[in-house]
């Protein structure tokens, strides 16, 4: 774990930094199915989006107070039968992967999802991100299936697996 980070609930103030995380780690990798980057208005709507829904948006913040890394859940579907099931992402700072940052935010992430009373976390992701997998495997995510050629980006189709935690057990990595 390191030992120079903390977590704190993110502000409004961190829109530029997520942002910023988001283009580097998602727009430009295939980490995410977005395709043009995001502005920062953009980014400050979805944490105000967050907040009003009631939807935590953790960051990691470092030594020097820059953000690192985030993570976030949100429905996973419209329909109320999906209600206790959320959809999270989780994107740590270009030059800081690997380094557990990652780890502590979605080991906090899935401990306040539990104590909101959700019953299940949904990732989708992409079926090539090999560091994602194995991160989420870690995190006591099931791997349910790949659907294939269902995104598309930089000319070629993407797979994307869908992996399950059920929010039964204690949120410790395995
Ligand atoms: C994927 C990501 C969120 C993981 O967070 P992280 O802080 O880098 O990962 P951690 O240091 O917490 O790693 C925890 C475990 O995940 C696995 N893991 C992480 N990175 C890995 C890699 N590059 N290769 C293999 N396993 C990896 C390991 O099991 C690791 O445990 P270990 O340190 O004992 O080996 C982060 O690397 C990232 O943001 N990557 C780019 C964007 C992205 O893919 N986001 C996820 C979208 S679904």
């Amino acid at each position: 774990m390191p030992g120079t980070i903390r977590l704190r609930p993110a502000a409004g103030s961190d829109a530029a930094a997520l942002s910023a995380i988001h283009n580097a780690q998602g727009v430009a990798t295939t980490a995410s199915y977005e395709l043009r980057p995001g502005t920062v208005a953009q980014r400050a709507e979805w944490l105000a989006r967050h907040r009003r829904e009631g939807f935590p948006v953790l960051v990691a913040i470092d030594e020097d107070d820059q953000v690192v890394g985030f993570a976030a859940y949100d429905r996973f579907r419209e329909l109320p039968g999906y209600d206790l099931t959320v959809e999270h992402s989780v994107y740590v700072a270009p030059g800081h992967e690997h380094e557990g940052i990652g780890l502590m935010l979605m080991t906090e992430l899935i401990d306040q999802a539990r104590r909101a009373g959700l019953h299940a976390m949904v990732g989708v992701v992409d079926a090539g991100n090999r560091a994602s997998l194995a991160f989420h495997e870690r995190l006591g995510f099931t791997n349910h299936g790949v659907l294939p050629q269902v995104g598309r980006k930089f000319g070629r189709w993407l797979d994307v697996a869908m992996l399950v935690r059920l929010l039964d057990d204690p949120p410790t990595a395995r």
